[in-house]
């Protein structure tokens, strides 16, 4: 599955990595992020409100939403029941790359070394998240990855800030760039939607050529 599958370009290149504990939260942090330019996020399976949230986000317009922390083959037909429209993994696991293909969703399973990039490349995938981006080496590990595996660009997430996201984003290895920092789990449960909008323009600004 590629990029283009996913259409990252029509909805931008910033993913926000979202821990969402009240669900009625859901629609109005997805408005906060459009506010501010962020039309794309993925909704992770780390609280039991996950699935609600993503059927509340799934018909908000123009918004691409998709789950994240999928780990198993059942939590992609959870996810894809309840409207996503692409999935996230934290690392590379073959049955949720083939579940996902059964529902013809895009997957961006997680690699952090050479052996699973080629393990993802191998199983037909050219577009991966890498993680943790940060403490694996960054940017600089992205383009040395890009050696030996041209054809495949990546989505670092993991330690992804105001600080070091522009270096990334102007990679031509990286297709987008995902994090909490414009909506961390604090800002989501408090309801702090003036300020993740003005967070996310922020982000927006600094991955906007
Ligand atoms: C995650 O899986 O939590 C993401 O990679 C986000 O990481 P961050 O909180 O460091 O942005």
């Amino acid at each position: 599955m590629t990029s283009d599958g996913l259409n990252l370009g029509g909805f931008g290149k910033i993913v926000p990595v979202l821990v969402i504990d009240d669900a009625t939260t859901a629609r109005p942090l997805a408005q906060a992020l459009a506010a501010g330019g962020i039309r794309c996020a993925e909704i992770t399976l780390r609280t039991a409100a996950a699935i609600e949230a993503i059927e509340l986000v799934a018909d908000v317009p123009d918004f691409l939403i998709g789950a994240g922390t999928v780990l198993t083959a059942d939590d992609v037909d959870r996810v894809v029941d309840a409207g996503a429209r692409f999935v996230v993994s934290p690392g590379l696991d073959d049955e949720v790359v083939s579940r996902c293909r059964h529902h013809d969703v895009t997957v961006i399973p997680g690699v952090a070394t050479a052996t699973e990039v080629q393990r993802a490349v191998r199983l037909g995938l050219d577009v991966l998240k890498f993680f943790p981006a940060e403490v694996m080496g960054g940017i600089t590990t992205i383009e040395q990855l890009a050696g030996p595996f041209p054809g495949v660009r990546f989505m670092p997430s993991g330690g992804v800030t105001p600080l070091n996201v522009a270096r990334y984003a102007q990679s031509t290895s990286v297709f987008a760039v995902s994090g909490s920092w414009m909506a961390t789990r604090r800002l989501v449960a408090g309801g702090e939607f003036s300020q993740i909008a003005r967070l996310s323009r922020e982000a927006f600004e600094l991955v906007s050529p």
